[in-house]
């Protein structure tokens, strides 16, 4: 068994118009998502992961501090990139939520609004390259979060992320060159599915599926 690389829920040019061109998702899907996959598949013997779920392999290097960075970076970005590539849709984004979702956010985190604005603040604020994130925490309510390089909110122990942002550079640069809350800005208001997050919460987060 190996790890994967799944093809995008769309074409590399249908989020063009909504400000993701085609040139960032041929690089960001199939040269850098690509990247981490072989790299994960590298490491699968040297580091004892055959048949691991990609979940625990991510829960265990994050236990495991620094010594668990050399899986975490490749492991992590590889549930954060399929992630990534589920949560957007050509035309998506904007203030119309299904009524679930919408509740959950406006009890758990003060409205669309608010929410918007905090993850927002997550993005813009992580120093370097990293994600902003709307997860389900260890008492069921929803909460924005953040994490720098390949770590996710799985392998920090804080929750099963529902809605993940990319804010490494390679994300955004053809697009927004420097702008990163602009970039945010775009992903929230043009590019969220927030029928697969609204879907995602009933679940419990996303499930990969891909063991090593
Ligand atoms: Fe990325």
């Amino acid at each position: 068994m190996a790890f994967s690389l799944p093809p995008l829920p769309y074409s590399t040019t249908a989020l063009a118009a909504n400000g993701m061109c085609q040139e960032t998702l041929e690089l960001h899907h199939g040269k850098h998502h690509n990247a981490y996959v072989t790299a994960l598949n590298g490491l699968i013997e040297a580091k004892g992961l055959a048949g691991k779920s990609l979940e625990a392999i991510c829960t265990e290097a994050g236990k495991a501090g620094a010594d668990g960075l050399p899986v975490l970076n490749q492991a992590g970005q590889h549930y954060n990139h399929m992630l990534f590539w589920q949560v957007m849709q050509p035309g998506g984004g904007g203030d119309k939520l299904p009524g679930a979702l919408a509740a959950k956010i406006d009890s758990d985190l003060g409205g669309l609004a608010a929410f918007k604005e905090a993850f927002k603040q997550a993005g813009v604020t992580q120093f370097g390259s990293g994600w902003a994130w709307l997860i389900i925490g260890a008492d069921g309510k929803l909460k924005v979060t953040k994490t720098p390089n390949g770590a996710n909110p799985i392998s920090t122990g804080e929750g099963k992320p529902i809605l993940g942002v990319d804010v490494w550079e390679h994300a955004y640069y053809l697009d927004f060159r420097n702008v990163r809350p602009n970039y945010l800005d775009n992903f929230l208001n043009k590019l969220v599915n927030w029928e697969v997050v609204a879907d995602l919460i009933g679940k419990g987060g996303l499930a990969s599926g891909q063991s090593a």
